[in-house]
């Protein structure tokens, strides 16, 4: 049985849809191109979060559907969907559905995580080669004082080998945020193939 409760939305507005698409190229570039740590690596990585930023600035001031407060994270209602999809009714939300909203928070909440510790970890710039975190723990005369700011933030003085919490977090995070990623475009593929190409559509990078 099919139901629609509300008109589809055709579209999502320009700054989800080139968020979204330029969120994505710069965790495909930092997960599978850039070496992990180098100068690339953390300028995609200060991208990145200059995007995540406005997305989540136009949470606040963008058009209704665009606004957390369409999408709160619900585990009723996520329960409730999942009800619909046993059922086989169809509800077309006008923002995310309810259990869509809680992959977005979850890849929103990693995607910070991720952020939040590779700018402690990347340091000021200039951001020349590798970073300076793993930089002091390959120069072999690196300063005393140098160390002791490694130490501040947890990384290991020598052998490249060992991560301190930071990196540790970064990459866990980072695995987290992959599976999540997997996860999104599973139930993507399920929600088109559930209640039509609409999902799809909405969020093509083009067209009106
Ligand atoms: C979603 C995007 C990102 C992914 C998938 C990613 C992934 C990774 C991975 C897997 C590592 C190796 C972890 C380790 O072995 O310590 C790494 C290291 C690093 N990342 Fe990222 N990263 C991302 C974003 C960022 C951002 C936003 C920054 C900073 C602006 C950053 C800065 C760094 C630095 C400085 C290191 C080197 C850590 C070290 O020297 O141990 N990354 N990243
Ligand atoms: C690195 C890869 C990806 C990440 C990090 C990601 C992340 C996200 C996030 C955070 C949202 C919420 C958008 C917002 O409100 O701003 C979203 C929505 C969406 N994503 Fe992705 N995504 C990725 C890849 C993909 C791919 C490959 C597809 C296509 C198969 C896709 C299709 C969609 C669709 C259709 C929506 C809207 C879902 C809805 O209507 O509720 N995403 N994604």
């Amino acid at each position: 049985m099919t139901e629609t409760t509300t008109p589809a939305r055709r579209r999502w507005d320009p700054i989800v849809r080139i968020t979204h698409w330029s969120i994505a190229l710069a965790v495909l570039a930092n997960a599978v191109v850039t070496e992990e740590g180098s100068g690339p690596h953390i300028w995609v990585g200060y991208g990145l979060a200059a995007i995540l930023g406005l997305r989540l600035l136009w949470g606040l001031v963008g058009p209704a559907e665009a606004r957390f407060s369409a999408f709160w994270p619900s585990p009723r209602k996520a329960l409730a969907h999942l009800r619909d999809i046993r059922t086989g009714k169809v509800v077309h939300h006008t923002s995310h559905n309810p259990l869509g909203a809680m992959m977005v928070y979850a890849i929103w909440g990693c995607l910070l995580t991720i952020i939040g510790t590779g700018i402690a970890m990347a340091g000021p710039p200039p951001w020349n080669g590798a970073s300076e975190a793993a930089e002091y723990r390959t120069t072999a005369d690196a300063s005393k004082s140098q160390e002791e700011a490694d130490e501040e933030e947890g990384e290991e003085d020598e052998g490249g080998e060992e991560e301190g919490p930071l990196g540790e977090i970064h990459e866990t995070a980072a695995n987290l945020l992959y599976v999540l990623i997997l996860l999104h475009i599973g139930g993507v593929i399920f929600e088109t193939r559930r209640s039509g190409k609409q999902v799809l559509v909405a969020m093509a990078p083009i067209g009106r």
